[in-house]
């Protein structure tokens, strides 16, 4: 698998911690000092789908390529308004890839959904089941929050990151892994009602509830396990690594992983500061970022790293 162009696209909304605290108990200092957030951007009259599909242009473009290149479409998302059909779908529609030789399908593995599916990517393309794959992360977390409960409505950002994934052989290494821990962090929607349904409070809807503490610890232990498993898998170490692109939940989670690496600093890339968490969007948005900064040239080392609810976790080696 290789990497032939990447894209992102963001809400028009910037919401800055000041605007927060105009109807929260909250402040710029106590936001910027547990987080590193200062800004975020909120989706308000755009349309989610049309964000994941110019994200998903966007790449396009960057490869070089038009949208009828592209044989299979794979959307990383928790959480939209729509169920079904896929995100995936939908994006073709925005794209007019007519069909019918484009598959679409979503997939869902929390903030740590990124790295699970470029795994899938590179074994449909590895396994000659597509050529040219577009990979679109998109999320819209902030409409999973409680908007009175400052302990997570502050969190989050919306928007989308994209790429357009070839055949190749630039995806060295990964790690995924699971562990049962559900109530650390989920969002439950409610299922429509049935004449036969007699449990109780199991379907009712719950907006996201968060265990902070406990996503921080297990955060920066999986970060550091996971990174030195996948570097180790790819046969490098740490410091061969050009660009760490870490999942962008809290700043003081990237700084402890730093700190424990001992590495130069401006290989951890961040913007939690001005896009704050947006799930599984937050990697391939930062790479669009640096790419279009011109941070990263073809054959530089990346690692990525996430983590989230399941608890979920992910890394990956990649030759950019
Ligand atoms: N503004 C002001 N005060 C607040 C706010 C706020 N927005 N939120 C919480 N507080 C208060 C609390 O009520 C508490 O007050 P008390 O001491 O009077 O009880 C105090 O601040 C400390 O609260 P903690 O939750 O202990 O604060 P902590 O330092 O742990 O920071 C945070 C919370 C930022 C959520 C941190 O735990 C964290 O970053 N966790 C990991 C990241 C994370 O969970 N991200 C969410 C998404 S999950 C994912 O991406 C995988």
């Amino acid at each position: 698998m290789k990497i032939l162009g990447t894209g992102s696209a963001l809400p028009r909304k910037t919401v800055t911690n000041d605007m927060l605290s105009e109807f929260l108990d909250t402040s710029d200092e106590w936001i910027t000092t547990r987080t590193g957030i200062k800004s975020r951007q909120i989706i308000s009259d755009e349309r989610f789908e049309e964000i994941a599909a110019l994200a998903g242009q966007r790449a396009i473009e960057a490869a070089g390529l038009v949208p009828e290149d592209i044989d299979f479409i794979i959307c990383h998302n928790v959480c939209n308004v729509y169920v079904t059909p896929s995100l995936a779908s939908l994006v073709q529609g925005f794209l007019g890839i007519k069909g019918p030789n484009c598959p679409t399908m979503d997939l869902n593995s929390a903030c740590a959904g990124f790295v699970y599916g470029l795994d899938i990517c590179d074994a449909f393309l590895e396994t000659g089941r597509a050529n040219r794959i577009l990979y679109i992360c998109a999320e819209e977390v902030t409409r999973m929050v409680d908007w009175n409960q400052r302990e997570t409505c502050v969190l989050f950002g919306d928007g989308a990151g994209a790429m357009v994934l070839g055949k190749g052989d630039n995806y060295l290494a990964s790690t995924l892994t699971s562990t049962p821990m559900p109530d650390v962090i989920y969002y439950r929607l409610p299922c429509e009602p049935t004449p036969y349904e007699t449990r109780e409070g199991i379907d009712t809807h719950k907006a996201m509830q968060l265990k902070g503490r406990e996503v921080f610890r297990n955060a920066v232990t999986s970060a550091q396990r996971d990174i030195r498993d996948v570097v180790a898998k790819a046969g490098l170490e740490l410091k061969d690594i050009d660009h760490y692109l870490l999942h962008q939940a809290n700043m003081r989670i990237v700084d402890a992983i730093k700190q424990n690496f001992d590495l130069p600093d401006e290989r951890f890339h961040h913007n939690i500061e001005y896009r704050g968490n947006t799930s599984s969007a937050s990697i391939p948005i930062l790479l669009d970022e640096i790419v279009r900064e011109g941070k990263v040239k073809r054959g530089d080392l990346m690692v990525f790293n996430g983590f989230g609810a399941g608890f979920v976790t992910s890394a990956a080696v990649v030759r950019y």
